[in-house]
C-alpha cells in the first residue's frame, strides 16, 4: 500500500488519551550521531547508563543461555523472584513480595494500568521528574496533577497531601529523584506516609538507590512489612548496567503483589534476560565498583563545573542536573556536533537545565572541555 492509500481508521472507535499521547524520546543514540556529524568519538552522558558497562558475570550467563534459545522460557519468574528475595534477605520479604517486568517502565506501567481506571482517576507527579509516570497516567486517561519540588529541589510532601482528593488513587515519588538527584529525608516520607490515606498507593522509584548513601536513604521495604500501601519500583538498567536488557522489579506486601502480577504476559521475561538478572544479583563485586566509581567521578564532575561557573545539584545517583543559563537544547546541539550526547530536560519539567551522567574518567574529562568550549563561545557571542 502506498503512502497515500486510505485506511478505515475514521471508522474505529478511538480512545482520545491514546490519540493525543506524546511518544517517549529517548537520549539521542551513538549511532545516530555517528551517522548525522561522521564522528569517530562519541561519548553518551544522557541516559544514566552504568559506565562501567555490565556485570562480567551476567554476560557470561546470557552467553551459555543462547544455545537453547529455540526453548520457551519459564511460564513464571519464580526463579529470578526468589533469587531477589535471597539478595535482600535483610528486607525478610518473600518472593511473593515481589513483581518483574520489561524494565521498570513496564513495573510502572502495570502499576498504573491497575489504579488508573476510569477518566478522572488522578496521580500526583512531582516535576522535575522522570517523564513515563506522566505519559502512563495520560495513557490509561487518568489526570496528573503536578506538584513542583521546592526551590531546592526537594519534595514538597506537605503541598502532596493537601493536592490528595477523593479520586487521587497514585502518588509517584521518584527517590533519588531523576533529574535532580535529590533524596526524600527519612523522618519527612515516615510522617507523609502517615498522613497518607489508606486509599492511596504510594510508589516510590527506587531505580538509583544504589547510588544513593543509605544513611539518607528512606527504607521503603520497612513500609511494605508493615503493609502499607507502598511500592518500591527498581531496575537492573543502572547500576547493573543492563539497560539494554530491559528488566525491572516491583516490591510490595503480598497480595498486592499477586494482584498486580495478573497483568504481566505469559512468558514475560525472556530466558536470557532471567539468567542475565540472576547472574548479576551474585556480582557484588560488579555493583560496588560502580558505586564507587560514581562516587569518585561525581566528585570530579563537581570540581569542572565549579571550575566553568555553572550552577548544579548536588546529586545522590550517577547524574548531575546542570542550570547553563543559556537555552539547554542550543548546549545540547554543540556539543553534539562535538561528540558529546547530554540531554537537555524539558520534558521532565525542567526547560532551563540540562542533565549529565557520569561517566568513566576519559569521558567525564571530554564532557568538560567540550562544555567548556561550548559555554565560552556562548558566553562571547552574548557579549558582543
Ligand atoms: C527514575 C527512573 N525510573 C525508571 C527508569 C526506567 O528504567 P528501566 O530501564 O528499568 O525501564 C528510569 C530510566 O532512566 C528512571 O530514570
Amino acid at each position: 500500500m502506498g503512502n497515500e492509500s486510505k485506511t478505515c481508521m475514521e471508522d474505529l472507535k478511538l480512545k482520545p488519551c491514546i490519540s493525543s499521547a506524546q511518544l517517549y524520546v529517548a537520549g539521542t543514540s551513538i549511532e545516530e550521531i555517528r551517522r548525522k556529524y561522521d564522528l569517530e568519538e562519541i561519548s553518551k552522558l544522557a541516559s544514566n547508563e552504568n559506565a562501567l558497562g555490565p556485570s562480567p558475570l551476567a554476560v557470561e550467563a546470557m552467553q551459555k543461555t543462547l544455545a537453547n534459545i529455540h526453548r520457551y522460557p519459564p511460564v513464571a519468574d519464580d526463579e529470578l523472584r526468589a533469587k531477589l528475595a535471597r539478595t535482600l534477605s535483610d528486607s525478610g520479604l518473600s518472593e511473593e513480595c515481589f513483581i518483574t517486568g520489561n524494565g521498570s517502565c513496564d513495573v510502572l506501567a502495570m502499576i498504573t494500568r491497575a489504579f488508573i481506571c476510569e477518566e478522572g482517576d488522578e496521580a500526583i507527579i512531582c516535576p522535575p521528574t522522570f517523564v513515563v509516570y506522566e505519559m502512563m497516567v495520560n495513557i490509561c486517561g487518568g489526570k496528573c496533577v503536578f506538584v513542583d519540588l521546592k526551590d531546592d529541589f526537594t519534595h514538597d510532601l506537605s503541598r502532596v497531601l493537601d493536592s490528595i482528593t477523593d479520586r487521587t488513587r497514585l502518588i509517584f515519588l521518584c527517590n533519588p529523584n531523576n533529574p535532580t538527584g535529590t533524596v526524600i529525608d527519612r523522618d519527612e516520607l515516615n510522617d507523609f506516609l502517615n498522613q497518607v490515606p489508606s486509599c492511596v498507593l504510594v510508589v516510590i522509584d527506587e531505580a538509583y538507590w544504589e547510588y544513593a548513601d543509605p544513611e539518607l536513604l528512606p527504607d521503603t521495604l520497612a513500609y511494605v512489612r508493615e503493609g502499607r500501601n507502598v511500592m518500591s519500583v527498581r531496575t537492573f538498567a543502572k547500576v547493573y548496567g543492563l539497560a539494554g536488557l530491559r528488566i525491572g522489579y516491583g516490591i510490595t506486601y503480598e497480595e498486592l503483589a499477586q494482584y498486580l502480577r495478573r497483568l504481566r504476559l505469559p512468558f514475560h521475561i525472556n530466558a536470557v534476560t532471567m539468567r542475565g538478572a540472576i547472574a548479576a544479583l551474585d556480582d557484588r563485586e560488579h555493583v560496588e565498583k560502580s558505586v564507587q566509581h560514581n562516587r569518585v567521578e561525581r566528585e570530579f564532575l563537581y570540581a569542572g563545573l565549579d571550575d566553568l561557573e555553572l550552577p548544579y545539584a548536588r546529586s545522590q545517583s550517577n547524574f548531575i542536573l546542570v542550570k547553563p543559563g543559556y537555552d539547554p537544547q542550543l548546549v545540547y546541539e554543540r556539543m553534539l556536533e562535538k561528540g558529546v550526547i547530554i540531554r537537555p530536560m524539558a520534558a521532565f519539567r525542567a526547560p532551563d537545565c540540562f542533565r549529565i551522567t557520569v561517566g568513566t574518567r576519559a569521558e567525564n574529562e571530554r564532557l568538560l572541555q567540550v562544555l567548556g568550549e561550548v559555554m565560552g563561545a556562548l558566553r562571547m557571542e552574548n557579549r558582543e
